[in-house]
């Protein structure tokens, strides 16, 4: 957290290790994306969130442009995901020129409202229609989606079910049908993200999970220009540089063992906000998901109206105190705007009046106080 008194939305939070780590890469030449960290990295991190296989990959979207190549998405396959998520979700759809089909938010959660997925799906098996794709489902802002209908409807329907849990490392159920498995694992792949802002960063990478030995054999040969092994340049088919190097995974490596105390300083920062908020009119604070914990990646509220909220995003800027609307849902920008949805217009009013506030691991008591004070100031009546 910077001296100067500024307060930011969301900032990583390094112990020793990770200089450690990054030192001997430094120390033994291995700074690129040859070195034991990478291996290291993927071998730990499939085994915190429980699955046969890890991919490390340059960012959260390389990991999700990834994932579309695995289920050969061709021009015109339709994919579901959410119209309000972060652009990233839906970007890697429109690189493979498929069709993205924006799916309207839950109220409560403001992850992706199964009951139009259900409807439409159901619709079109009766008709004899062709189905989607896949299912780009988002874990928003940590909080684990209510999974075990679509899990039934993409298993019935043939669907691939890919995870984008970029903002929910950690997050896992704790009833159901999926009890004590982490989000990211249930789909037949799933992603996450290590930018700065995120549960745990590399700076910037990413991670594609599955149990899949053959999805993961290709995605780290598409993440390395699918260039065969030997001597020869010999590449099989177009592949990206989409490696993590050894000095970011080194970060990872040490962010990871880090984990369990992040979650736990994110928990106290929410339930801190929790506590201190639910008294102020005209605020809604995020609800838990039953049968799920949350990772608690940005605690974000609801506030009255949209002006309301830009007026917060000004006036706290100008108290150094970083807060900012959540996201422009797709179909407002201009490459999503003709694309088919369903639902109605829930995501319009949460993005309207989402404002999400600094939650970073090292906020502390008295910047976190300060943050709370200056909401009280401009809501309290
Ligand atoms: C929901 C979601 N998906 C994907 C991404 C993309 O991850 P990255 O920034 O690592 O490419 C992010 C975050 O940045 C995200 O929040």
């Amino acid at each position: 957290m910077s001296e100067d008194g500024f307060i930011s939305l969301a900032e990583p939070f390094l112990g020793e290790n990770a200089r450690r780590y990054v030192l001997d890469c430094l120390e033994t030449n291995f700074v690129s994306s040859v070195g034991p960290y990478v291996d290291r990295f993927e071998r730990e991190f499939a085994a915190y969130v429980g699955t046969a296989h890890a991919v490390a990959c340059a960012s959260g979207t390389a990991a999700l442009h990834i994932a579309m190549r695995l289920i050969d998405l061709a021009p015109g396959d339709e994919v579901l995901v959410p119209t309000l998520t972060f652009i990233a979700s839906a970007n890697p759809i429109l690189y493979e020129r498929g069709t993205p089909v924006l799916v309207d938010s839950e109220a409560r959660s403001w992850n992706l409202d199964p009951e139009p997925i259900l409807t439409e799906l159901s619709r079109r098996a009766r008709a004899g229609a062709r189905q989607p794709k896949a299912l780009m489902l988002v874990h928003l802002l940590g909080r684990p989606a209510d999974l075990a209908p679509l899990v039934a409807a993409c298993d019935h329907h043939g669907i691939h079910l890919i995870e984008d849990a970029a903002e929910a490392l950690g997050g896992h159920y704790t009833a159901g049908p999926f009890i004590g498995r982490q989000v990211g694992t249930i789909g037949r792949i799933g992603c996450f993200s290590f930018n700065g802002n995120k549960l745990i960063t590399t700076g910037g990478g990413g991670m594609l999970v599955t149990d899949d030995a053959a999805f993961a054999k290709r995605a780290k040969h598409l993440t390395t220009q699918a260039r065969l092994p030997g001597a020869a340049y010999w590449h099989d088919e177009v592949g990206y540089n989409y490696r993590l190097t050894n000095m970011a995974a080194a970060l990872g490596v040490a962010q990871l063992e880090q984990l369990p105390d992040l979650l736990a300083r994110k928990r106290l920062i929410a339930e801190r906000y929790g506590a201190a908020l639910a008294a102020l009119p005209g605020v809604t604070l995020p609800a838990a998901v039953p049968g799920s914990t949350a990772s608690h990646w940005l605690y974000s509220i609801l506030v009255a109206d949209q002006g309301l909220r830009d007026k917060l995003v000004t006036a706290l800027a100008a108290e150094r105190i970083q807060v900012r609307p959540i996201w422009t849902p797709l179909h407002r920008m201009p490459m999503y705007a003709d694309c088919p949805r369903l639902g109605q217009d829930t995501a319009d009013d949460l993005a309207d009046r989402g404002l999400s506030l600094p939650c970073s691991a090292g906020l502390t008591a008295e910047q976190q106080q300060r943050v709370i004070q200056a909401l009280y100031s401009r809501l309290a009546h």
